[in-house]
């Protein structure tokens, strides 16, 4: 990621992806910020070593909790480096939180919480219709002509929130860069439009959406071109502070869930049931994500299948939904006790979990290149609720 986005690229890691501390301790070292959407995820940030001046709160789900949470860190004089504001609403609360702050002891009474507001780019992302955030009927981000609004909820250009510029998001997963060239451009025409009237209006946080697949998709690196291409377009002018914010493309190919086959059955196309599914790998059910597959040895050698032109057969998990499915796979004949592999489990796959089933949380497991290190342990039936 630092080769198609260097300094003084911002790069924080989306925490959703995979937040457990162990494996994104690594991160800080690295040059990564960190982008946390809750309280929660301000805490594994800690946990994991990002500092708070690089680690940005925004998604639609922020509580009065968590914004409290941000002024109490402003108030303490470790501000976090942005907020990524969703709507006016939102921008009242947080500037009435930071009013109410300035007012105690030991607070400046000056206090300001730079931000950036969401705006939703109304674009067409190349990606599965569940991952498409920024298409206009979204739920995520305000629309170019309520920007005006979200700003003066928030108290304007002097109030208590210090206007720091746009953050755009487009989608996850994405197939193509053109609706990510045109939502940095969004971004860029609403930063000039109003660079007049905020002075400190100087940054654009362009989001992610860098895939994740076996096919020929587009890397970092071409969407680094894209977003040069959208600066040298005459009248763009180049933000003080640039950021993009990866999840998937850091951690997914750090991952791989581990699975036995319980039943095979032979219909048309010959089913393959899992011990693990939508309990443990969610993505496939909810959203139709294609994860690649393989059968392996005892010693964990991905076996091929012999069978010139093999047909695929469907790899379906043990829950009790008959969404829960992993899609199809090409796979050798495999028994029940067999092992199969199910990749880019890095991201997205632990951090939504659930237990749903009465089936308690699978171990953890790393390799740190000498041993075998013990992420997170088996969860237990005593503990389910
Ligand atoms: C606002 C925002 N930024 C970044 C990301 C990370 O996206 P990805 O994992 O596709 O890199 C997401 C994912 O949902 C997001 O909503």
């Amino acid at each position: 990621m630092g080769s198609a986005f260097p300094d003084p690229w911002l790069r924080l890691y989306a925490l959703k992806a995979n937040g457990l501390p162990p494996l994104i301790s690594e991160l800080p070292g690295l040059g990564y910020g960190a982008g946390a959407v809750s309280g929660g995820e301000l805490t594994l940030a800690g946990r994991a070593g990002f500092p708070v001046a690089q680690t940005a709160l925004e998604g639609i789900g922020k509580t009065p909790a968590d914004l409290r949470r941000a002024v109490a860190l402003a108030a303490a004089g470790t501000p976090l480096l942005w907020i990524s504001l969703e709507s006016a609403h939102e921008a009242a609360a947080l500037a009435g939180l930071v009013r109410a702050a300035r007012g105690r002891r030991g607070v400046d009474p000056t206090l300001r919480l730079d931000c950036l507001v969401r705006l939703n780019p109304a674009v067409r992302p190349e990606t599965q219709h569940g991952l498409a955030v920024g298409a206009g009927g979204s739920k995520f981000g305000v629309l170019a002509a309520e920007l005006e609004g979200v700003i003066a909820a928030g108290g304007g250009p002097d109030g208590p929130l210090r206007w720091r510029g746009i953050h755009v998001h487009v989608g996850s997963q994405l197939g193509a860069v053109d609706a990510w060239r045109a939502g940095f451009r969004a971004g860029l025409s609403a930063l000039r439009l109003r660079r007049a009237a905020l002075p400190d209006f100087d940054t654009l946080d362009a989001g992610s959406g860098f895939p994740v697949t076996t096919n020929d998709s587009p890397t970092p690196a071409h969407f680094a071109r894209a977003a040069a291409e959208a600066l040298a377009e005459p009248g763009a002018d180049r933000p003080l502070r640039l950021a993009v914010e990866p999840g998937r493309a850091v951690v997914a190919r750090s991952g791989w869930l581990l699975a036995r086959v319980l039943h095979v059955r032979e219909r048309e196309p010959r089913q393959v049931v899992l011990d693990a599914g939508m309990g443990e790998l969610i993505r496939p059910a909810l959203y139709g994500a294609v994860h690649p597959m393989a059968a392996l040895t005892v010693r964990g050698r991905p076996v091929t299948d012999p069978r010139p032109g093999a047909a695929a057969v469907r790899v379906d998990g043990p829950i009790c939904e008959s969404t829960d499915t992993f899609g199809e796979a090409r796979l050798p004949p495999v028994r029940r006790g067999d092992l199969v592999v199910i990749g880019h489990a890095g991201a997205y796959a632990s951090a939504m979990a659930s237990t749903y089933n009465g089936r308690p949380r699978p171990p953890e497991i790393a390799w740190d290149g000498e041993r075998v290190v013990l992420l997170r342990r088996r969860g237990s039936a005593e503990a389910l609720p």
